[in-house]
C-alpha cells in the first residue's frame, strides 16, 4: 500500500493531488480544516482507502496528535510499498508592506507556511526510523521563496525557510542513510482560491496585483492538476537529489 499524507487537502493543489494519488492501493491520509468530502468521494470512488483529519496547522497542540493518528495508522500497515508527506498546506497573508502588518497574523503565517512542515517532518522522520521502504517528503515551496516580492515579505521568508530547511535535512537523510528522501517543490503559478485571493488585494497592499490580474485575464496560470501530475512524476524519479530544489517545469 502506498500512504500519501496531504496537507491543505480541502482545496487548489492539495485537492488536486488527492484526485490525481487516489488509486487501487493508496491510503490518502488528508489534512485541513474545513469540510472536503466531495473530495474524498472522489477518491473513494478511485479505489483509494481515505482517512481525513480536520486540523489547524497553525496550532501546534492539533498538529501533533494529528501527525501522530496518521502515522500509527501507517505503522499498523503490514504490507507498506511507500510513504509520501506532502506539505502543502499555505496562505499567502499577510500582505502589505512591512510596518503595515497585524503581528498576530504574521505569526500565524509563519506558523502554518513553516513551523508546521518543520513539525510535521520531524514527526514523519521519527516515527517511520523503522520502516523498510521508499520514504518522501515533498514541502511545496514557491518562487517567492528564491526572489523578493514588495508586499509579501512574511510569506517569502517563509518559503525561503521552508528552501533552506528542505537542503539541511537532505544533508541530514544522507548522512543518516534513512531511505528518506526531502525535497522542495515550487508549483508556479496556479489557478487555485489563493491566487483568487492574490487578485482581490489592493494596489495600496500589494504593488504587483496589476500583473496577477493580467495573468488570469492572459490565461498564463497553471491548473491544479498539472501541478499535481507534475508531483507525480517527481515522485518516480529514482534520482532525487535529497535536499534538491525542484520546480514544476521539471516534471511536465
Ligand atoms: N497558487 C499558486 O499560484 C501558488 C504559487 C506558489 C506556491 N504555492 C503554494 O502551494 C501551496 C498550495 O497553494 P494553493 O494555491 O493550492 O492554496 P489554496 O487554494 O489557498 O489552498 C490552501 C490549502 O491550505 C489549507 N490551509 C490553510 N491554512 C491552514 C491551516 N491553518 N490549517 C490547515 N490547513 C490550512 C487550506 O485548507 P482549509 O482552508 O480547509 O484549512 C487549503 O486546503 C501553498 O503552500 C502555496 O504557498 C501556490
Amino acid at each position: 500500500m502506498k500512504h500519501y499524507i496531504i496537507t491543505g487537502a480541502s482545496k487548489g493543489i492539495g485537492a488536486a493531488l488527492v484526485n490525481l494519488l487516489a488509486g487501487k492501493d493508496t491510503h490518502l491520509h488528508t489534512i485541513a480544516r474545513s469540510s472536503h468530502a466531495d473530495i474524498l468521494q472522489q477518491a473513494v470512488d478511485q479505489g483509494a482507502e481515505i482517512s481525513s483529519y480536520s486540523c489547524d496547522l497553525s496550532d501546534t497542540s492539533e498538529t501533533l496528535p494529528t501527525i501522530g493518528s496518521i502515522l500509527q495508522n501507517i505503522q499498523a500497515d503490514q504490507h507498506l510499498d511507500e510513504v509520501v508527506l506532502i506539505n502543502n498546506a499555505g496562505l499567502v497573508q499577510p500582505v502589505g508592506p512591512s510596518g503595515q502588518l497585524d503581528p498576530l497574523e504574521i505569526e500565524k503565517s509563519l506558523h502554518v507556511n513553516l513551523t508546521s512542515p518543520l513539525q510535521l517532518t520531524n514527526e514523519f522522520l521519527s516515527l517511520t526510523k523503522e520502516m523498510d521502504c521508499k520514504k518522501t517528503i515533498i514541502n511545496i515551496s514557491s518562487g517567492a521563496g528564491k526572489s523578493p516580492f514588495d508586499g509579501w515579505s512574511t510569506y517569502c521568508t517563509s518559503k525561503a525557510g521552508l528552501d533552506l530547511f528542505t537542503r539541511s535535512v537532505g544533508i541530514e537523510q544522507d548522512r543518516l542513510a534513512t531511505n528518506t528522501t526531502i525535497v522542495s517543490f515550487s508549483p508556479g503559478i496556479v489557478d487555485t482560491p489563493m491566487q483568487e485571493e492574490i487578485r482581490s488585494e489592493s494596489k495600496e497592499n500589494f504593488v504587483n496585483v496589476e500583473t496577477f490580474q493580467h495573468y488570469k485575464d492572459q490565461n498564463k496560470l497553471s491548473h491544479p492538476e498539472t501541478v499535481a501530475a507534475s508531483i507525480q512524476n517527481l515522485l518516480q524519479d529514482s534520482n532525487l537529489q535529497n535536499g534538491g530544489l525542484y520546480d514544476v517545469t521539471d516534471y511536465l
